[in-house]
């Protein structure tokens, strides 16, 4: 019987060597010894763990075939926000950009770009704490996502340890988890002999295997990573985009060959024309690439808006289009009463998935396009993903094509249509429609709201239909015992259903004014108001000139706040929401400590260093506000170069009147 020390040596031996010749043969595609080989090592590890399992490492490649089920994914909240990216379409958007950067940089000095294939798979972040992969988590909505440790820990190209000598305290990897395309084909082969449905592309078939509770049904899946990114770069000893990519190819990362420094925008152009002219020959699918400035202090300055960087961008392929025949038009009534037409199409496949019907938007959309019922017309997915309308195909005409007509009453409650002047929709203005409230209770409780889980739309549809639901409060009145009894449900789901709504009660501002879907007002308008008014109380109270103020808030939006919150009805729902239970916690809990919060902001003059639009978005960060004309709220007055008659009109309130430099010894980032 050997001691304990040898087994533990020998186990490390089998770790390392195991993790040698997966690197040789996944990453490198070199391996030296054959699988047969390689099997027998790894079956040898597996063993001795298994009689000595208080011996298994966290990185030992055994983690790769699975770990235990899990009854629900956690969440993670991601310490530097996941975003997406914008996209652009053409040599003139791409033109746009650049000249978008040097007006915000003020700079004329063209920046260099990295250009890397954009593959179309699933972004997640890998945490790694001293070297060791410790937490995986989807993107989730870019600020929290779900927990896969356990199913990343199964892609044999994630390094469980990196490779680096003296790893960094912690680093935050990105990129994307895909399935090359002959993967997608041998595990559709392999669902059609046992008799399991098929994955519509290898996007869906990645995204269906990474979200799996049993890791071991992962670790069956041809799973694959490349990394692009890391969250924060300051303390690595990386200076570029460039350098990250060297950086994790390094640590262990399989990185994607086809990435190219450019100096120029045609250089960028010449590798966006080479990267779709071997798109065909790939071993896996992309739909663009992302073009991001190099510098990492440049990308820095840049920062990000709401939902993208300001610093990169994805030029998407363009659209494949097919035919198809228009074979009807039913109309569809949304949560603040629009209508929108929507196409019912023969259906037909785009980019591996069928599509059967697509929105026309509105009225004017289809006079434009000039579509008629049992037109044969081109489809396109739309950045690949919403199914569109482009246009009929006129040569193909029989004669038998019939207009399309709008209808003039509401669909569901039979009331009379409106469009106003300046609107493209045509609108229900009953605020009792039943379809409208059914919306809007789906909306509430649905992603854009207060994101209740459980409650999708297929649920909120049941509960109103069953007549336990028509206002949003209805919800947080609802009992165990009249949903366990509905059909479908269950005591299990009714109880999982309660402790979601309960969970949810307490919500922040943004949420609960996205949740009630007032026109114009999204997430992002959300935000805004929230930390400006940071009770609802307060915001119920704003008037007119104090939304105007906001930066970001535009007349419509400022206007239709208004309108909602004298709304008699309205006022009602929002009091009935609060005796439910629904209260507001703040946002961001360490707002009170930004440095610039209470201060608002003036600008006039020509800012030398950097753009107005930096200069605005440093003060946001910072907790401060910025005011566009002046008032007594005006707390700095900011004064660049030929200054303005508010400079006058400041000395006449008595304000600070500061310069450039004053301002940049304010916002400077410590
Ligand atoms: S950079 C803030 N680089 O594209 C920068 N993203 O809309 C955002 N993607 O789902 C990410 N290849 O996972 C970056 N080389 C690449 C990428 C890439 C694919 C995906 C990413 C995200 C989406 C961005």
């Amino acid at each position: 019987m050997p001691v304990q020390s040898e087994i533990s040596e020998r186990l490390d031996l089998l770790r390392q060597e195991i993790s040698a010749h997966a690197h040789r043969y996944y990453i490198l595609d070199a391996p030296i010894i054959s699988d047969g080989e390689y099997d027998r090592l790894f079956q040898e590890l597996l063993t001795l763990e298994e009689q000595y399992p208080a011996l298994v490492t966290p990185d030992s490649p055994s983690n790769r075939v699975g770990a235990p089920p899990l009854s629900a994914f956690d969440s993670v909240a991601h310490r530097v926000p996941m975003l997406s990216l914008e996209n652009i379409f053409s040599e003139q958007n791409l033109q746009d950009f650049e000249e978008r950067l040097l007006r915000y940089l003020k700079t004329t000095d063209h920046p260099d770009y990295m250009a890397e294939p954009k593959l179309d798979g699933l972004a997640v972040e890998l945490i790694y704490e001293d070297g060791l992969l410790t937490v995986g988590s989807t993107r989730g909505d870019g600020k929290i996502g779900e927990e896969i440790t356990a199913n990343l820990k199964t892609i044999p190209t994630i390094p469980l340890r990196l490779n680096l000598p003296e790893p960094p305290v912690r680093l935050e990897v990105r990129g994307e988890v895909y399935i090359s395309l002959q993967g997608f084909r041998r595990l559709n082969e392999q669902r059609t002999k046992d008799q399991q449905p098929l994955f519509a592309n290898p996007r869906n078939a990645a995204a269906g295997s990474l979200r799996q509770l049993d890791s071991t049904i992962t670790a069956g899946r041809p799973l694959d990573f490349f990394a692009y990114g890391i969250s924060e770069a300051a303390e690595l000893p990386c200076r570029t985009q460039a350098e990250i990519l060297t950086y994790l190819g390094r640590a262990g990362f399989k990185m994607n060959p086809q990435t190219k420094n450019c100096r120029t925008l045609s250089e960028v152009a010449s590798h966006f024309n080479h990267l779709s002219a071997i798109r065909p020959t790939l071993a896996h699918e992309i739909d663009g690439m992302v073009i991001k400035v190099n510098n990492l202090d440049l990308q820095q300055r840049l920062g990000a808006k709401a939902r993208s960087p300001r610093w990169a961008v994805a030029w998407k392929f363009a659209a494949t289009q097919v035919t198809t025949r228009l074979l009807s038009v039913t109309f569809g009534i949304g949560r603040t009463g629009a209508i929108t037409p929507v196409a019912i199409l023969e259906p037909v496949e785009v980019n591996g998935v069928t599509v059967s019907r697509a929105t026309l938007h509105n009225e004017d959309e289809i006079l434009r396009k000039d579509l008629r019922i049992n037109d044969m017309v081109l489809v396109q997915r739309a950045g690949d993903v919403i199914p569109e309308v482009v246009k009929p195909i006129q040569e193909l005409r029989t004669g038998e094509e019939q207009p399309i007509t709008m209808p003039t009453t509401c669909p569901e409650c039979g009331d009379s249509l409106e469009r106003k002047e300046a609107e493209a929709a045509l609108r229900c203005l009953n605020l009792h429609c039943p379809a409208q409230k059914m919306r809007l209770l789906a909306h509430f409780a649905g992603k854009a709201g207060l994101d209740i889980e459980g409650f999708g739309i297929r649920a909120v549809e049941q509960l109103y239909q069953e007549g336990l639901i028509s206002a949003p409060h209805d919800l947080f009145l609802l009992r165990q015992e009249q949903l366990a009894v509905l059909p479908g449900w269950g005591e299990k789901s009714a109880s999982k259903a309660l402790n979601a709504l309960h969970k949810c009660k307490q919500t922040t501002l943004t949420r609960l004014i996205s949740a009630l879907g007032i026109r114009h007002i999204g997430e992002v308008t959300a935000q805004l108001l929230e930390d400006r008014f940071l009770t609802l109380d307060r915001l119920m109270a704003a008037s007119a000139d104090e939304l105007a103020e906001i930066e970001g808030i535009g007349p419509q939006a400022g206007r239709s706040l208004t309108e909602y919150f004298a709304n008699q009805g309205y006022q009602e729902m929002i009091a009935q929401l609060q005796a439910s239970g629904v209260t507001i916690r703040p946002s961001k809990p360490s707002g009170a400590l930004l440095p610039l919060v209470g201060k608002v902001f003036l600008f006039t003059g020509t800012l030398t260093s950097l753009s107005r639009s930096e200069a605005k978005a440093r003060v946001k960060e910072l907790g401060g506000q910025v005011a566009s004309g002046i008032s007594r709220k005006v707390t700095h007055l900011i004064c660049g170069e030929k200054p303005g008659s508010k400079v006058d009109q400041a000395h006449h309130l008595g304000l600070a009147i500061l310069s450039e430099d004053d301002f940049k010894m304010i916002v400077k980032n410590d």
